[in-house]
């Protein structure tokens, strides 16, 4: 219900801003070692400016041993020495603040690396008396088995291998990781931990930081006894426990409490991660302006559409499953009008760090309609309410790497530990047969993490001009022509149409904050529907199809006449809208009346 305290929609800074994400190991390298950094992203502002970016949102930059691309921090106030130093942090944050931008820091507060000093001392000594920093991870004894065999504390499978504890030989207990062991889970529950984290964040907002990504939040509170979880899969030992980590007991009264401390001291922007949910509900409370929580979250319904959905509800990213138009026009029309009078505002992004690329996903790479789908798609995003979110490469259409590419070029852990896993169960089940992995391939071609992580292709020259040195991870082959230079030198590019697209949505107050309608609901090819703010009201009109179709507005009959803003053929003719409007293959209208 609305509340006097939850005006609809009020404006806000954040809500209107588009933010970039760049995955800075392989953005642009600036002194040829392979690895992208910190000078490589200020050489780049004004192209980012000139795009009509607000705002950056960095993925991990800290110290790290690299064990999950820098999502295992080994300390939260230094930079990796490979990104640069604190110094070039600095010039870059005020680079950025004279641009009129601003800039968002990672933050991976459910665990840190085991190289984090806060770890080291815990796994120290195990007497709490001796050794303060004992508690703030997560310790339990073994339990033992009939046989006697030391066994984990429970049987959670991690996300990304094997159980999610792993045992310490010095002091004889074992400590929880939800991610790979190198991932130790902080202890939430641990008041001082919590005073740590805090204040961490207050001292980069110190230094000039505008606001934080929050890696994994719903993960940080678990439930009390750490339970076993249900066996949904007899043939595995660990078994999926998300329902007892994520959106957990006190994971509420722990974000309030850095509200309090922390983000409603200073005018922020901030987004959860919220994976591991199957219920919108469990997300409103995050969101909404009178829990004084986060701005918005990233929920993950949208990048679930096409994988394995296992037993326990959980979907395995890299088993892929067929999708229909139908299930992604009912996904986004769930969340652009879920609980919109309380005041709950999206995050709106088809693209992350952690996901494959969109045009090879949601819509066609091959080299007739990946620039038309790309901007399709581009459409799509930005005729969307909520903050918007630009991944690094998705303004050129970047695409996946070729199907060619073996096993060899994927570096990312989960990639090689899902691998590895299924081979290890085909040849448990089939001893001494040499197991066809090809399905396993085919889902790694499709939806490994790996291809949103290759380096950005800037140009036509040797590895595509990220670095003079060698990569640190192989270079989409297509970058010789698909590369930044050239696409901002043509008009009629996905680049240059991102940023006529982007600045329709500055222009056009209706495309942030106005209501959505899906229109023609059952159609299998069009994705229609209308955006309405007070007198003004968007028509988006979609063909995620490469036949051309005929559209009518016999349901929005009074938008007939509305003026034609963007399309993404090159010869739209910028014709109002008609009773019936033709669509060509991934072609996509914006109009406004
Ligand atoms: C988040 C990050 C992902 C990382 C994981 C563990 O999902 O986006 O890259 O592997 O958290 O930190
Ligand atoms: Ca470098």
């Amino acid at each position: 219900m609305p509340t006097s305290a939850d005006p609809p929609a009020p404006r806000a800074w954040w809500k209107e801003a588009v933010v970039y994400q760049i995955y800075p190991i392989s953005f642009f390298d600036s002194n040829g070692d392979g690895f992208g950094d910190l000078n490589g992203i200020l050489a780049k502002l004004d192209y980012l400016k000139d795009l009509g970016v607000d705002v950056l949102w960095l993925s991990p930059i800290y110290r790290s041993p690299l064990a999950d691309m820098g999502y295992d921090i080994a300390d939260y106030r230094g930079i990796d020495p490979r990104y640069g130093t604190l110094e070039d942090w600095d010039r870059l944050i005020a680079a950025v603040h004279e641009r009129g931008m601003k800039l968002m820091m990672d933050l991976v507060v459910n665990h840190t690396s085991d190289e984090h000093e806060w770890f080291i001392q815990s796994r120290s000594d195990k007497d709490p008396s001796r050794n303060p920093k004992r508690d703030w991870y997560i310790w339990r004894p073994p339990k033992y088995d009939a046989q006697g065999n030391r066994q984990p504390p429970n049987n959670w499978k991690s996300v990304f291998q094997g159980s999610a504890w792993d045992y310490d030989e010095k002091t004889g207990e074992y400590y929880l990781h939800l991610y790979v062991t190198k991932q130790p889970d902080l202890n939430w529950e641990n008041s001082a931990v919590r005073d740590a984290v805090f204040e961490m964040m207050e001292w980069w907002v110190d230094r000039g930081c505008d606001g934080f990504r929050m890696d994994v939040i719903n993960i940080i509170s678990k439930v009390d006894g750490l339970p076993e979880a249900p066996i949904v899969d007899p043939e595995e030992k660990y078994q999926p426990a998300s329902a007892f980590f994520a959106n957990g007991p006190r994971v509420h009264q722990y974000i309030r409490e850095m509200n309090d401390r922390v983000l409603s001291r200073h005018d922020l922007i901030t987004v959860g991660e919220t994976p591991f949910t199957q219920n919108a509900q469990d997300l409103l409370p995050y969101v909404l302006p009178s829990r004084r929580e986060l701005n918005m979250v990233f929920q993950f319904e949208l990048m679930s559409i096409d994988s394995y959905i296992d037993p326990y509800g959980t979907d395995v990213p890299l088993i892929p499953r067929d999708w229909k138009l139908k299930d992604l026009k009912d996904v986004i029309t769930r969340w652009q009008t879920f609980e919109r009078d309380a005041g709950f505002w999206n995050a709106v992004f088809i693209e992350n760090h952690d996901h494959s690329r969109s045009v090879s996903r949601f819509g066609n790479d091959t080299p007739e309609w990946r620039s038309l789908s790309a901007k399709l798609l581009a459409l799509l995003e930005v005729t969307q309410s909520g903050t918007l979110y630009v991944y690094q490469g998705q303004e050129i259409g970047t695409k996946n790497a070729p199907p060619t590419w073996p096993l060899e070029e994927y570096k990312d852990v989960a990639t090689l530990n899902f691998w590895n896993s299924v081979l290890e169960r085909r040849r448990r089940e089939s001893p001494g047969s040499d197991p066809d992995m090809s399905d396993v391939m085919d889902g790694i071609r499709r939806k490994a993490r790996d291809h949103a992580r290759m380096p950005m292709q800037w140009n036509d020259s040797s590895h595509a001009g990220f670095t003079s040195g060698t990569p640190w991870m192989r270079i989409n082959d297509d970058y010789p022509e698909w590369n930044v230079a050239a696409q901002v030198a043509s008009e009629t590019s996905v680049w240059n149409f991102w940023k006529r697209a982007i600045e329709m949505r500055k222009r056009y107050a209706v495309l942030i904050y106005g209501d959505f309608t899906l229109l023609s609901s059952e159609h299998e090819q069009v994705f229609a529907y209308t955006r309405a703010l007070g007198k003004s009201t968007a028509l988006v009109l979609l063909n995620f199809h490469h036949a051309p179709v005929q559209f009518s507005l016999s349901e929005v009959a009074h938008l007939v006449g509305a003026a034609f803003v963007l399309g993404n053929y090159p010869d739209s003719d910028l014709e109002a809208a008609t009773s019936t409007v033709t669509l060509r293959g991934y072609e996509g209208h914006l109009y406004i009346a």
